[in-house]
């Protein structure tokens, strides 16, 4: 890492704002370094990791939307070949600031390091003393994009978004599913993976015997965070607020994190997926289970075989049969 590229980062926080925000408790400026050379080692690391896919995908349901012939999903109207061309293997070179392929490809290894520490759900507010109505949630939820506004509660909102990606799905649904935050065809569509991920994300779905109206899919940080970098701390403890609104008005059974972004939110523990895998946690009430996030399955297909280990204990817990989609 060059001192070069440190002050180019650096600048690239404060014109950000990230500077003054991780000041405002009250860190001290080695701490800050500290943040800014994580948050490097971070990328460096990413960019360099090896690509790591082939043939030897274990046995699951869902195939792999990059080999399907069909064409993408549109998404709500708009034309997937309308969307920005994407870069399919962004891994080949060792640039710090490299393009993920996906936002959440990189979060099946331990989560970011950082200074400012997750809050888990549980601990951010009391649970609801009274449950939305089934027949109000619609209603409250679409109420929320109003309060949200032209959001500018964090960094993300002059980092160059186009849409500020709420959610998608039905508000009564006993299944969710959180990611990361939206990535180029996100930010386009205004909807939640609908990219490449998105698509697998779909064929995870139906081979739970599910379509995805029938789920509800919701995101840690609404705006895409530059170069589908994973979302900063001071990003996803601000935006969250409003994913822990959705959870408590939806109310589902089971929650499914996908990847490490979103199970360190969710849980408020920065732990390997290893760890946190194969058991329950509860978050708000609800069943909390951690899988691979579908960008990382793109990566590395032979762990298909393990997440749908993990969709087969949702299954059990929901009653459901693959390929029953009622
Ligand atoms: N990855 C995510 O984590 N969320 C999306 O909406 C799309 C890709």
């Amino acid at each position: 890492m060059t001192g070069e590229g440190l002050r180019g980062y650096l600048e690239y926080l404060q014109d950000l704002g990230i500077y003054d925000l991780y000041r405002t408790p009250g860190p001290t400026d080695p701490e800050l370094g500290a943040l800014l050379l994580s948050v490097l080692a971070e990328k460096t690391r990413a960019a360099s990791a090896p690509v790591t896919s082939g043939p030897n995908e274990p046995a699951h349901p869902f195939s792999s939307p990059l080999a399907a012939k069909a064409k993408p999903e549109t998404s709500k109207g708009m034309p997937a070949s309308t969307l920005p061309p994407r870069s399919i293997n962004p891994f080949t070179t060792n640039s710090a600031l490299v393009e993920s392929a996906e936002p959440g490809a990189d979060s099946a290894g331990p989560p970011v390091t950082a200074t400012m520490a997750p809050l888990s759900f549980n601990h951010r507010a009391p649970l609801p003393e009274v449950s939305v109505e089934a027949s109000q949630k619609a209603a409250v939820l679409q109420s929320l994009p109003a309060e949200i506004g032209d959001c500018t509660r964090c960094p993300l909102a002059y980092a160059g978004r186009h849409s500020i990606v709420f959610a998608d799905g039905d508000p009564n649904a006993r299944l969710m599913f959180v990611g990361e935050g939206p990535g180029a065809d996100e930010d386009a569509s205004g909807l939640p993976f609908v990219g490449k991920a998105g698509q697998l994300l779909n064929n995870m779905i139906s081979a739970m015997g599910l379509k995805r109206e029938q789920v509800y899919i919701a995101n840690v940080v609404m705006c895409r965070p530059p170069k589908n970098r994973a979302p900063e701390p001071v990003e996803a403890n601000t935006c969250s607020q409003f994913l822990l609104r959705q959870i408590d008005v939806v109310q589902p059974k089971v929650i499914v994190a996908l990847g490490s972004t979103a199970a360190t939110y969710l849980l408020g523990v920065k732990q390997s997926l290893a760890a946190l895998r194969g058991q329950w946690h509860d978050v708000r009430g609800a069943r909390c289970a951690v899988t691979y996030h579908p960008a990382y399955l793109l990566r590395d297909p032979k762990m298909k075989g393990e997440a749908w280990k993990d969709l087969q204990r949702v299954m059990t817990e929901l009653k459901l049969r693959p390929g029953t989609q009622s």
